[in-house]
């Protein structure tokens, strides 16, 4: 296996134990990115970031500049080192330089310095206000790429004899191409757990036997991937999409780039997705995207933007229009279907470009609402967007409709309200139809992803967050049968997972009728039922809001049965819980006084006849937060067998690439 050299695991050891960090996949004053133990696909393009810190004060702190002729080889495995620019036949990029601050944090271990000195830290750094300075020389080379597989050791030299040594793996893939097409669902923040508690509201059991199963639950393969990021144990959707659909795991908040410590959110190193990717190997190919958030979101985001920041959302929007063009990387020309909610950020602002115009003279249809949507030609680009912000919940769209009024939400901007609006299912049918007219031959890629199972475990609303969830079930349901009636279905490669996970179950039942009969907090916690005394699921009896219960569509025939679930996350702020469903919008458990430094506090009235829960988050957490989870992996098509077992979530998209014939090996020498 991959060895690191002995001189930099000590290093690591005295700087690691600390969670406030000087750069993620940096732990000594040289940092080359790609990190250490990082993976590649053959022929994948990346960008490689070198820099020297010289930290001016701190517990690292050296006197001197950072070095300004550092040296960079690559050497492959039993090889010779070579120079990078000789290795990749490029020129020697500039030397660039700047500085950066960053807090040590509350971590109160004693630190070594660079001459094993102890350091007195500060304690406390962030709440005192006094941050490190470092100064940082740095260069990058653009767009360079590995075509034989292996093992690789890229090697920073500095300061005379420190080295930073980063251990590279180049996959060894087979090239033969086996899927025609691809549909990658993402549960956004979907667990296991989860799926278990929409199963038991939404499928009738008998003596503990279902009757009727989940789509996901007849998936013929089921593995678990490692959620984990570059630095951090808790990942969010940013570098959990990145992981997924490059190889390369990253820092909270970055879109396929490694994050560097300079202050510009662009100029970071990039590394190519699966779309840019695919497209650039098969230009005949089709890519579509569908979301139930506002598109400028990091799921969907993922598969154009390249930001260390996923909040440069007109950044996200430029790069769906003109794909990435404007490196030379691809040919990559956008999306040929690209469906979700966001308006806000196609409409002409003083910051942003009319996009509605821009995508319309770029040959996109446009459809503002489900009828227009049904009504587009399935031979053209498409770009549907239903409404501002993120899309309704199914909930909201088919239980408690009175909740889409008086929104001023329609996505032309004009204030009036978005009625007529598609679910994941209609807009998922229809990208499929259009990836199929335009691309029948060559095949497809479709990311499609339930963006609000995790938006709606964020604000604690159990039953949206499950309606969303059973959304996708009955998608993903409905596009086997779609493909099967295209013929398409036995060269599809059908993947469904998650990108993180919340920390949800259920513990039981809820009498909400004698919790709403009691006075104090205390005695309403009796209503809960555990063990014998949770009973059946309420949800499959038939009741005033009875909904299609047949041909397969598996939803809760009532949201409001007397006996709910008891069910709750792992970490919340303060919050008040009754156990019933929120029928006049989704929830909003915690909110701030004026004074912002308070942080946030139950809200009274989000759940009026509950009792009061005290939060375990830091006061600025209004919501709760993603988990550690493995989150599961559904497969079924061909290379299925690949998605069985345990697993880190990079392998998702190598197995992706495997299956698509992506990996361009080539004998270099
Ligand atoms: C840090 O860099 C600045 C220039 O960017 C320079 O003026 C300063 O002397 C440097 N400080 C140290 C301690 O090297
Ligand atoms: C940090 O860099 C900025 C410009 O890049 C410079 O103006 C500033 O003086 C530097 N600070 C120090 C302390 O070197
Ligand atoms: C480091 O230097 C900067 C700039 O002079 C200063 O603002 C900061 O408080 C110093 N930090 C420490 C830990 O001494
Ligand atoms: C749906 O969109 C079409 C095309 O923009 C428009 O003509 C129609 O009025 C819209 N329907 C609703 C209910 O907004
Ligand atoms: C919508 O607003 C109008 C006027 O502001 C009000 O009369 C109506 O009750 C509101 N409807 C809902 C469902 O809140
Ligand atoms: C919640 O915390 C407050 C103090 O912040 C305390 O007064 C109250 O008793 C706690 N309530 C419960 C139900 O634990
Ligand atoms: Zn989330």
């Amino acid at each position: 296996m991959r060895s690191s050299i002995p001189v930099i695991a000590c290093l690591v050891s005295s700087t690691l134990a600390q969670t406030f960090q000087r750069l993620g996949g940096c732990p000594d004053l040289g940092c080359v990115f790609p990190p250490d133990q990082a993976d590649f696909l053959a022929g994948q393009y990346f960008d490689i970031r070198l820099e020297v810190h010289s930290p001016v004060n701190g517990s690292e702190a050296r006197t001197g500049e950072p070095d300004q002729d550092f040296k960079f080889t690559i050497t492959k495995k039993d090889g010779k080192p070579v120079p990078a620019t000789k290795y990749f036949e490029i020129d020697e990029p500039e030397l660039e330089s700047w500085n950066f601050t960053w807090y040590e944090g509350k971590d109160p271990q004693p630190k070594h310095g660079p001459g094993r000195k102890l350091i007195e830290t500060d304690l406390f750094a962030q709440d005192a206000d006094k941050p490190s300075l470092v100064n940082v020389t740095s260069k990058i080379y653009r767009r360079v790429a590995l075509y034989e597989p292996g093992e690789y050791e890229a090697t920073l030299s500095y300061y005379g004899d420190e080295k930073t040594v980063a251990n590279w793996h180049v996959r060894d893939l087979s090239t033969k191409r086996r899927a025609k097409n691809v549909v990658m669902f993402i549960g956004d923040g979907m667990t296991t757990n989860m799926i278990t508690a929409a199963r038991l509201i939404a499928h009738k059991s008998i003596n503990g036997k279902y009757m009727t199963k989940m789509a996901l639950d007849k998936f013929p393969i089921l593995g678990h991937q490692m959620t984990h990021s570059m630095d951090s144990f808790i990942t969010d959707s940013a570098n959990s999409a990145t992981a997924l659909y490059t190889g390369h795991k990253t820092t909270v908040n970055a879109l396929n780039v490694y994050v560097d410590s300079s202050s510009d959110p662009f100029d970071d190193p990039k590394f190519e997705t699966i779309s840019e990717i695919f497209r650039r190997r098969n230009p005949d190919g089709g890519v579509g995207i569908v979301s139930t958030a506002f598109l400028a979101d990091a799921t969907p985001a993922g598969l154009a933007a390249h930001t260390s920041d996923r909040g440069e959302y007109d950044h996200v929007i430029s790069a769906y229009y003109e794909g990435l063009t404007k490196y030379e990387w691809t040919n990559w020309d956008g999306p040929d279907v690209l469906l979700g909610a966001g308006a806000e950020d196609f409409l002409q602002s003083e910051e942003t470009r009319d996009y509605y115009n821009l995508f319309a003279e770029k040959g996109y249809n446009l459809a503002w609402n489900n009828t227009a949507l049904h009504d587009a030609p399935t031979d053209e680009k498409l770009l549907g967007v239903f409404q501002k912000s993120n899309l309704a919940t199914w909930l909201d769209r088919n239980v408690y409709q009175a909740n889409l009024l008086n929104q001023s939400n329609y996505p032309d901007g004009s204030g009036r309200d978005a009625e007529d609006l598609p679910g994941l299912k209609d807009m998922t049918l229809k990208a499929i139809d259009v990836l199929h007219d335009r691309h029948g031959d060559d095949g497809w890629f479709l990311m499609s992803e339930a963006a609000s199972i995790d938006k709606q475990m964020h604000s604690l609303d159990y039953d949206r967050s499950l309606g969303e969830l059973l959304e996708l079930d009955d998608t993903v349901r409905a596009t086997i049968e779609r493909l099967k009636e295209l013929g398409e279905l036995e060269d599809t490669l059908i993947v469904v997972t998650a990108d993180h996970g919340h920390g949800f179950d259920v513990t039981g039942s809820v009498d909400t009728e004698y919790m709403d009969a009691q006075d104090d907090d205390r005695s309403k916690r009796n209503a809960v039922g555990y063990y014998e005394n949770s009973g059946l699921s309420q949800y499959t009896v038939a009741g005033p809001n009875s909904l299609r219960y047949s041909e397969g569509v598996h939803f809760p025939s009532r949201w409001d049965p007397r006996y709910t679930l008891h069910s709750g996350v792992a970490a919340f702020p303060d919050h008040r819980e009754n156990y019933q469903v929120h029928s006049e919008g989704p929830r909003t458990p915690a909110a701030t006084t004026n004074d912002k430094k308070n942080g946030y506090y139950a809200s009274y009235k989000d759940a009026v006849t509950g009792f009061v829960v005290n939060g375990t988050l830091p006061l600025d957490a209004g919501q709760g937060v993603h988990s550690l989870t493995d989150v599961p992996v559904f497969a079924q098509g061909p290379c299925q067998e690949l998605f069985g077992g345990v697993y880190n979530s990079i392998d998702i998209f190598f197995n992706i690439a495997e299956c698509l014939g992506l990996s361009e090996i080539k004998d270099k020498h």
